[in-house]
This record gives structure tokens, C-alpha cells and sequence, in this order.
């Protein structure tokens, strides 16, 4: 019988690591800047609450969730916000947080929509990105790990709402059960 397996990708350790390293470059670029962290819900919201942590600096959180259509995007630049942030934008230095960087249709989406507010700077930071599925150009400031074209899930990434309490990144595939 057909049924759904997880194999480890990324143990708790090495994302711990990672983490701690990204934090270290983030501390280095915005020491002095008024920093605000805006996380893609849900996905995001384990590896945001470990970055913000480790960061060396002051932060404000805030949050915004991209409206989805079934599993199907909208053409690029036309993402649908069903939660915006409650802070405004405007003069402060975004970094925006997602998990995964796939398409790219997302984050360069919600990119231009937020350099439309004008903030003073604005930078993207993604646990994972898989460059291969690329459908629109979009390059990450941060990036924790590059992967390969696989469905992943755990650390805060589920499949249909289910895994994301897994401490670590594991893939998920069909199995001989
Ligand atoms: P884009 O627009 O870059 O969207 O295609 C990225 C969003 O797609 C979801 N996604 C995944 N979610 N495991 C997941 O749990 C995956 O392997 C995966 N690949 C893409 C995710 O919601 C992300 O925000
Ligand atoms: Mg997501």
C-alpha cells in the first residue's frame, strides 16, 4: 500500500547553525537601522521567532498572509493579501521573512507591493529556497539552505496544515507502506 514518508533533510542542529549565522549577518547590516521584521504566515512563523532571538538588535514583528488559490498562485506581481501588517512601512528598514522560496511568484509579489509604501530599505531572508523551480526571477537577500526540487515540510512548513511541529526540515514523499 501507497502512503506518505518523511525522510530527514535538515536536522534541528544544523538549522540552529544556520540560523545563528544569518542572525549574525543580519546583526552586522542593520546595527544602527530601525529594524522590522514582517513574516509570510503561516510558514514562516517557527523560523522567524528563532531568527528574531538570535538577532543582536532590536526588532519590531509584525506579519502579513498572502491570500492562496488552492495550491495555484496568480500570475506574477498580482498576489492577494488577505492580512496586511498593522505597522506602517514607511521609512523603516522591512526585512521581510518567508520559509520557502519556490516560484518566486510570492515574494516578488509582496516585494513590489511593499516598495510601493516607500519603506528605507527593504531585504528578503528565506530558510530555504529551491532555485530550480524558478518561474520568475527573484533572488534572496539571506538564505539559509539551497534544496533541491523537493516537497518539504516541518520547522514550520506543513502539507495540508499537517508537520509543521517537526523540529527539522524533512521531505515528504510517497512511500511503500
Ligand atoms: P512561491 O510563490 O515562491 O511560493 O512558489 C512559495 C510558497 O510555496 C509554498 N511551498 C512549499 N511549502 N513545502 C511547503 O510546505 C515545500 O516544499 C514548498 N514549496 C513551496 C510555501 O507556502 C511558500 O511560502
Ligand atoms: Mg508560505
Amino acid at each position: 500500500m501507497k502512503g506518505l514518508g518523511t525522510e530527514v533533510l535538515l536536522p534541528k542542529e544544523e538549522i540552529m547553525r544556520r540560523v545563528t549565522e544569518l542572525a549574525a549577518s543580519i546583526t552586522k547590516d542593520y546595527t544602527g537601522k530601525d529594524l522590522l521584521v514582517v513574516g509570510v504566515l503561516k510558514g514562516s512563523f517557527i523560523f522567524m521567532a528563532d531568527l528574531i532571538r538570535v538577532i543582536q538588535i532590536p526588532s519590531t514583528v509584525d506579519f502579513v498572509r498572502i491570500a492562496s488559490y488552492g495550491r495555484k498562485k496568480v500570475s506574477a506581481g498580482r498576489i492577494v493579501i488577505d492580512k496586511d501588517v498593522d505597522t506602517p512601512v514607511t521609512g523603516r528598514d522591512l526585512l521581510i521573512v518567508e520559509d520557502i522560496l519556490d516560484t518566486g511568484l510570492t515574494l516578488s509579489g509582496l516585494v513590489d507591493m511593499m516598495k510601493q509604501r516607500n519603506p528605507a530599505s527593504l531585504k528578503v531572508c528565506v530558510l530555504l529556497d529551491k532555485p530550480s523551480r524558478r518561474l520568475v526571477p527573484f533572488t534572496a537577500d539571506y538564505v539559509g539552505f539551497s534544496i533541491p526540487d523537493e516537497f518539504v515540510v516541518g520547522y514550520g512548513l506543513d502539507c495540508d496544515e499537517k508537520y509543521r511541529y517537526f523540529p527539522e526540515v524533512r521531505i515528504l514523499r510517497e512511500s511503500e507502506a
